[in-house]
């Protein structure tokens, strides 16, 4: 019998986000940890933390320390970037990644992976990103290399995992007022006259939102697509818009006007997701819907080129379904 030619697949490891086109600020944070983990003396096992709420930007700061220090690859030759945010996707993606390392470790385990950090990358010039490790029962501390060398960086929601490290702890808060504006201002592809009422609402604006860079960029992205172009002029949608709409909508959602709490600035930036969410059109609305059933981040773009191939309908039905659940892809 003929020996069958297996082609081998080539893993690609989960790679750290790309830092926003709005990214401001975050300098003074840049620089805490570029003295921890580059300028700082000593040798051994680095471990840094950073903790803050949903959205205060925790993930983008680890992506602007790399940007920023690590270009050419040339502190950590390899980044392993890892959603720490369960069990499962923890260790899928440590052995994602130490199959990417090419055929000799193609049948590694999540295990090989920390075997791999600690005793065959000897050199140390690894960063290990434990993100999103939030869950209290994980016990993070059996996911750490046991060896005496490398960088481990961790994000969580939860303060208490800012007593793991060894280094500093960082607690990121919401962006002083300069950056927030300049956040804004970013995403809303245009600069506020200032001083004017427009500057003035913008400001009361990132108050309401606490200054939290998620719901900052929602808002002024929003503000950006609302504008329109007619006879090469812009109609700008002012941020005075912005907030008479967010007032309103945060108070049918919630049913108060004023932000006062930190758990109220949590529902603001629901708000501003619903005045975005709003706007779209039904096809984007269902598209949505539907991949809101996948991973966050994670969603296979094969999984669309396979669908795009057979026209997003159904090569088997297996069960029947109403009319409108056949097609998720009109026109
Ligand atoms: N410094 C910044 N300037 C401008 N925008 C920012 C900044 N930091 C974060 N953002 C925006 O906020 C969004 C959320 O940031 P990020 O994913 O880093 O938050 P997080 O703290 O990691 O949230 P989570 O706890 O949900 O993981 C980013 O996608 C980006 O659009
Ligand atoms: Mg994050």
């Amino acid at each position: 019998m003929p020996i069958a030619t297996t082609t081998r697949r080539k893993v690609i490891a989960k790679a750290l986000p790309a830092v926003s086109p709005y990214f401001a600020g975050r300098k003074h944070e840049l620089e805490l940890m570029k003295s921890h983990l580059v300028e700082g003396t000593g040798s051994g096992r680095k471990i840094f933390t950073i903790t803050g709420m949903g959205g205060c930007g925790k993930t983008q700061m680890v992506s602007y320390f790399l940007q920023e220090t690590n270009r050419d690859r040339q502190l950590f030759t390899h980044v392993v970037f890892v959603d720490a945010s369960s069990e499962s996707t923890l260790k899928a993606d440590l052995q994602l990644w130490v199959q990417s390392l090419g055929p000799t470790h193609e049948e590694d385990n999540w295990e090989n992976a920390l075997y791999t950090l600690t005793s065959e990358l000897t050199s140390g010039d690894w960063v290990l990103i434990y993100d999103n490790a939030d869950d209290p029962n994980l016990k993070m501390r059996k996911y750490f290399p046991t060896c005496q060398n490398g960088v481990i960086i961790l994000t969580s929601r939860s303060r208490v995992v800012g007593s793991l490290q060894n280094t500093s702890h960082l607690e990121l808060g919401s962006l002083n007022p300069m950056d927030a504006l300049a956040a804004l201002e970013n995403a809303a592809h245009r600069q506020i006259p200032s001083p004017s009422k427009e500057m003035d609402d913008a400001r009361i604006l990132m108050e309401k939102l606490g200054n939290l860079p998620l719901a900052l960029v929602h808002a002024g992205a929003y503000c950006h697509q609302q504008s329109s172009k007619r006879d090469d002029k812009v109609y700008h949608f002012t941020f005075s818009r912005y907030l008479d709409l967010f007032d309103k909508r945060r108070e049918a959602l919630l049913g108060k006007a004023d932000v006062f709490t930190q758990e109220d600035y949590e529902r603001g930036v629901y708000a501003t997701l619903d005045l975005s969410y709003q706007v779209l059109q039904e096809a984007s609305k269902q598209f949505l819907r539907i991949i809101s059933h996948f991973h966050y981040s994670d969603i296979p773009l094969e999984m669309f080129r396979a669908a795009a191939q057979v026209r997003f309908e159904d090569p088997e039905i297996y069960l029947p379904r109403p009319e409108e659940h056949k097609k998720i892809y009109s026109n």
